[in-house]
């Protein structure tokens, strides 16, 4: 990259945060990720009216698999993603939360078009053009609006390039200012994520993983981007310097108004960046709702047994314990998902029904969906199937005579009706 010439110091630089204080040694402290990052920031909020910056509807993405040999055939596919919709509230953030392997990092390249998507549509803004359908072209003013950052801080940055060059790599290849503006951009972008200015002439190598990340995300930045997809960004970190990153990323968002695909495993992370959780299993979203909804009432069996995993404070400190939900047995391959419901190996709920019938992801409250036969808080699932009229089978999920099943809608976003599962009736606000 030679658009931006910037020659090498020969300085070493200051290995220590530049700007702001460090975070407290969260680990020797016993604090949580949640205790460090409060001390910095309260966790960010939903705003219910915001529109939505994307909108994804049925995304798929299956990858063929092909045979060994000289003639290599498909001989199956992995269906990595199958099927979900959500939405990004504009300035808001989402988070995506799941196993290893369940499709969150596909669905993340999806949204930049790293990945053409097998089927399915994406919209960003206002916009009506489906996203999931342009050429290479068509997509290069989008690449500026939507923009990735990456989990692992030391492989995503070019060693060979200084912290000047990546970050005005963008600029360049855009061409949006100026060659001899790039430089005070890329200063002022490495101030804004709290490097030294001056150190815009050094390599990747002479950061620490922290700063590093922050480079990352100083690059993700370069072209105002309205929707900033995080695969991972903290994972790679030690948990102290997780709530630095995450304190960061949240002025970042107050001030630039810009949305987050928040994709991470770690559930208290998700909790304190992201007002909406997505869960995802096996390619699907099983349960989608509001933070409160998601960590006080979730509904489904897998989302119940990844909460139960995450430690409790507030019971820690009255000398209780949260009963952990063993999830028994792998994840099935996404080659040959199980019939019916993808979850039904693992879930101690499971019925006839579960292996008969896919549960839609329906919606049962106002900011709250779910795809489960017998959605209910833990401890109260319905001994019934709740969706038998709905999709007009009976107990055991045979099609029953002059019954018709409902189409549920796939929609991305919450609509003013929902399905209430007490009664079985639709029900409004
Ligand atoms: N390029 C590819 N070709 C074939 N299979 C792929 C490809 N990329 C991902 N997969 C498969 O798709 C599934 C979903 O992978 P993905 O990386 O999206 O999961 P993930 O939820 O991000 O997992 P992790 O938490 O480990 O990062 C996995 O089974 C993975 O092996
Ligand atoms: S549909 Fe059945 S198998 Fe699937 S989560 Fe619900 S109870 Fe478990
Ligand atoms: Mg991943």
């Amino acid at each position: 990259m030679s658009d931006v010439n910037l020659e090498k110091s020969e300085e070493r630089p200051d290995l220590g945060a530049t700007n702001g204080a460090e975070a407290p040694t969260a680990g020797a402290a016993g604090l949580t990720f949640a205790d460090v990052a409060q001390q910095g920031h309260t966790a960010t909020t939903l705003d219910p009216d915001a529109k939505s910056v994307l909108s994804v509807q049925d995304l798929k993405m299956y990858f063929p698999v092909r045979s060994s040999g000289i003639i290599r055939r498909t001989v199956g596919h992995v269906q990595a993603v199958d099927g979900i919709s959500f939405q990004v509230p504009k300035g808001g953030s989402l988070g995506l939360v799941g196993e290893s392997g369940c499709g969150k990092s596909t669905t993340g390249r999806l949204i930049t078009r790293l990945y053409t998507p097998t089927g399915g549509s994406m919209k960003f803004g206002d916009g009506e053009d489906d996203i999931a359908k342009m050429s290479n072209r068509q997509l290069k003013p989008l690449r500026r609006n939507v923009q990735m950052i990456f989990q692992d801080p030391y492989t995503s940055l070019n060693p060979r390039h200084t912290v000047g060059a990546i970050v005005g790599a963008p600029l360049a290849v855009h061409n949006v200012v100026p060659k001899n503006k790039i430089l005070p951009r890329v200063q002022e972008l490495l101030e804004v994520v709290g490097l030294n200015p001056e150190h815009y002439n050094r390599y990747p190598n002479e950061f620490s993983g922290g700063q590093r990340q922050r480079i990352g995300i100083a690059r993700a930045l370069t072209l105002n981007p309205k929707l900033l997809v995080a695969d991972e960004p903290v994972s790679a970190l030690d948990v102290s310097i997780q709530a630095q990153v995450i304190n960061l990323l949240q002025d970042i968002q107050r001030e630039f108004d810009v949305a987050f695909l928040f994709i991470a495993h770690d559930l208290a992370v998700v909790r304190h960046f992201c007002p909406e959780v997505a869960v995802m299993y096996l390619g699907k979203i099983v349960e989608v709702a509001d933070r409160e909804t998601i960590y006080g009432h979730a509904h489904h069996p897998y989302t119940q047994a990844l909460l139960s995993a995450v430690p409790d404070v507030k019971q820690a400190a009255i000398g209780g314990r949260r009963e952990r939900i063993r999830l028994e047995g792998d994840v099935p391959s996404p080659i040959n998902p199980p019939s019916g419901c993808r979850f039904r190996t693992r879930c101690s709920l499971a019925q006839e029904i579960c292996a008969k019938v896919e549960p839609p992801l329906l919606q049962i409250g106002p900011r709250h969906k779910v795809a489960c036969h017998f959605p209910g808080e833990l401890g109260n699932h319905p001994t019934a199937p709740v969706t038998t009229g709905l999709l007009g089978v009976d107990r055991q999920g045979s099609p029953v005579s002059g019954e018709t099943a409902t189409t549920v809608s796939t929609d991305p976003g919450f609509e003013k009706e929902w399905f209430d599962v007490k009664t079985q009736k639709t029900v409004s606000a």
